[in-house]
């Protein structure tokens, strides 16, 4: 059955904080991507968010809290570092990976012996969360390996009754998911690039910060194939993309196109969107364009290449992993 988003008023957002404290899931819009929240004290409720997302169970989710103060809750030792990151960047898209306390239930973190951890900046999230009380497990409110949602609509069209509220908060305005750094052991390691660039971490850790390998820590975020449309997808550079479309739709293909070249938005075909030449805003856009192409039902979908710089990390990141 469908779900009808819940309007956001003091009483919804406590009705939902209830509903959390009740072992329900609840999905609530943060600044990065629409999240599907359970209490993360309690492992039963946790369970219902692998159900409901088809997650494999030793994929771990970020916990959110409503601030810093909260960190002491769910690691043993705060580290000097973490306590820099987040007077820095709290409330805000950034994830610190720290050491878990004992008691912070496994099915949080995949059965690992660190947890994730973000005071998120929306409005609505920090008031659920100072309604509620404690720290929220939330992934992305999707299916897994889909597109990650930005609209409360976005949470609907995928979940089905087993989420019990959805907040409708609008759209998301950063639009990609947080940047994740690992603070768990010596070397501070960036797990997945968001919003908070590589350089803006290490000017407030002045020190040196690693990018993912692999092997360090499972993170599904890193994947091959993740955040992908179910219509297939291919990264092309500007100069090819032309040749690309004309091919194609000589082929009597029925093509998507997201672009950022004002050029290529100007060609003749029916369904280009265009999409900010900033990376910022094209971040905040990205999601829903894919969303609106995939729902199409196309023979495949091209995208223009991004450059290849920081400001334009984690888009790159995500076209990566939505594309063949
Ligand atoms: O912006 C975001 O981070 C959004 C919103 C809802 O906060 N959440 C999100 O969650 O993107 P999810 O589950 O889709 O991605 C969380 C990422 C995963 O790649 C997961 O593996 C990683 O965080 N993660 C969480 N805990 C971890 C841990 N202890 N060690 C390594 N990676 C972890
Ligand atoms: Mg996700």
């Amino acid at each position: 059955m469908a779900l009808t988003p819940t309007t956001v008023t003091p009483q919804s957002i406590q009705q939902a904080a209830d509903l959390l404290h009740q072992g329900e899931l609840v999905a609530f819009p943060t600044e990065t991507v629409y999240g599907l929240g359970a209490d993360a004290s309690n492992p039963e409720a946790v369970g219902k968010i692998f159900a409901a997302k088809g997650r494999p169970a030793d994929h771990p989710l970020i916990v959110h809290i409503a601030s810093a103060a909260q960190l002491s809750d769910w690691t043993e030792e705060v580290p000097e570092s973490a306590l820099q990151l987040a007077k820095a960047f709290w409330p805000g898209p950034l994830t610190i990976i720290l050491n878990k306390k004992a008691c912070v239930p496994l099915a949080v973190t995949g059965g690992q012996n660190t947890v994730g951890l973000r005071v998120p900046a929306n409005p609505v999230a920090l008031q659920l969360l100072q309604a509620f009380g404690g720290g929220v497990a939330a992934p992305s409110a999707n299916r897994f390996g889909r597109i990650s949602p930005t609209l409360a609509e976005h949470v609907a069209e995928e979940l089905n009754d087993s989420v019990a509220c959805i907040l409708d908060g609008g759209a998301c305005s950063v639009g990609v998911e947080s940047t994740i750094i690992d603070l768990s052991d010596g070397q501070p390691t960036i797990l997945r690039p968001g919003r908070i660039t590589r350089s803006q971490l290490k000017a407030v850790l002045k020190t040196d910060i690693g990018l993912s390998s692999q092997t360090k820590i499972r993170a599904p975020g890193m994947m091959a194939v993740h955040y992908a449309p179910n219509t297939m997808a291919l990264l092309c550079p500007a100069e090819t993309l032309i040749s690309m479309i004309d091919e194609l739709c000589a082929e009597g293909k029925q093509i998507g196109v997201l672009a950022f070249s004002t050029e290529i938005a100007n060609l003749p075909c029916l369904n280009i969107l265009q999409l900010p030449d900033q990376a910022e805003h094209y971040e905040a856009a990205l999601y829903s364009a894919m969303r609106e192409l995939d729902n199409l039902a196309l023979d495949s979908i091209l995208i223009e290449q991004p450059p290849n710089n920081e400001a334009w990390a984690a888009v790159n990141d995500r076209l990566e992993k939505a594309t063949v």
